[in-house]
């Protein structure tokens, strides 16, 4: 038996309070926002799964193409005995780096680390299940809050795939990648997944795509604060849509109200007023070039040892570590 009992820094309690935070003051602000981390509930998550699939949508092909070419590179230029996976989900990627790190000889640990404590557990036993000799460690947390309270275990390979890391504005990527390089001690190494900048048209369609998977993906942000606020969204009466903004260089998907209506939320005792056509903002994907992710790493203390992308050179996998102070 080599699975530990997670490690729990939040519970279902703090998750509904943070929720509960969270949507009063994006929704009291101006322009109304949410915060795209409810969008994984049950539903969520399979929709994103079919997302990954769509013809559309090249981030998940291109760093498991990636991952397929370089995994072995990863495990012998880091050596790391233990690898942490940050918003780590099912860890389907994440197994091309554990088997490599495995036929090196040298893994001892896995520690994925994720909100979602049902989705923890799933991936922990398939991970078991394939690496028996692994310890598998799961934390359970927010990223953005609990990294300070995961072990700094020598040497170890941090992992955040899937340009996740796009979600967050630049301040919020400074505060992470601070912590990100204290849980790195002075030998550890940073594995980051970042989409890169290209076409506007390939960058929209990639986030609204023909078949409506993502508009339903987004809208599906309001039934989750139906069923976990007690409010009376009709979700019908928002319609997706996704902006290339060169601004900010992200991707923005908003939902727009089709019709002039207030939205009640009993359990936060607030109504909100949306008019006709009010956009509100859902969700940022950051697309980033390669000076601005090594200047972001070196900001926190971090330098690029290796960067890979894939053969279209639409996304990358940049391999860092802390950088003599
Ligand atoms: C899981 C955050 C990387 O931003 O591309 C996919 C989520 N949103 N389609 C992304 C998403 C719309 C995805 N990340």
């Amino acid at each position: 038996m080599t699975q530990t009992a997670p490690a729990v820094h939040l519970d279902p309690q703090d998750l509904a309070r943070q929720m509960a935070v969270d949507v009063r003051a994006g929704l009291t602000a101006t322009p109304k926002v949410l915060p795209p981390k409810y969008f994984y509930d049950g539903r969520g998550s399979e929709l994103f799964d079919e997302i990954t699939r769509l013809p559309e949508y090249y981030p998940t092909r291109a760093e498991w193409a990636i991952l397929q070419e370089h995994a072995d590179d990863v495990a012998s230029v880091t050596g790391a005995p233990t690898l942490v996976e940050l918003g780590s989900g099912t860890s389907e990627k994440t197994r091309l780096l554990l088997q490599a790190l495995t036929r090196g000889g040298i893994l001892e640990r896995f520690v994925p680390f994720d909100v979602d404590p049902v989705v923890l557990r799933e991936a922990a036993e398939a991970v078991t299940a394939e690496l028996p000799g692994l310890v598998v460690a799961p934390e359970v947390g927010d990223f953005e809050k609990h990294l300070r309270e995961v072990p700094r275990r020598p040497g170890q390979l941090v992992a955040f795939l899937g340009s996740t890391i796009g979600n967050l504005d630049p301040g919020q990527r400074a505060v992470f990648l601070a912590d990100v390089r204290s849980l790195l001690g002075d030998h550890g190494w940073l594995l980051l997944g970042t989409d890169l900048v290209k076409a506007p048209e390939r960058l929209e369609a990639a986030y609204d795509d023909a078949q409506g998977v993502t508009a339903e993906f987004n809208r599906n942000v309001l039934r989750v604060i139906n069923r976990s606020l007690g409010a009376d969204f009709d979700v019908d009466a928002f319609v997706h849509r996704a902006v290339w903004d060169p601004r900010h260089s992200w991707v923005e998907m908003r939902l727009v109200s089709q019709r002039e209506q207030v939205v009640r939320l009993r359990d936060l005792d607030l109504e909100v007023p949306f008019a006709a056509g009010e956009e509100m903002r859902t969700e940022i994907s950051t697309k980033f070039t390669r000076e601005g992710v090594t200047e972001e790493l070196a900001a926190a203390g971090l330098g690029v040892t290796h960067w890979w992308t894939d053969p279209a050179g639409d996304v990358a996998l940049s391999l860092s570590r802390p950088l003599p102070s």
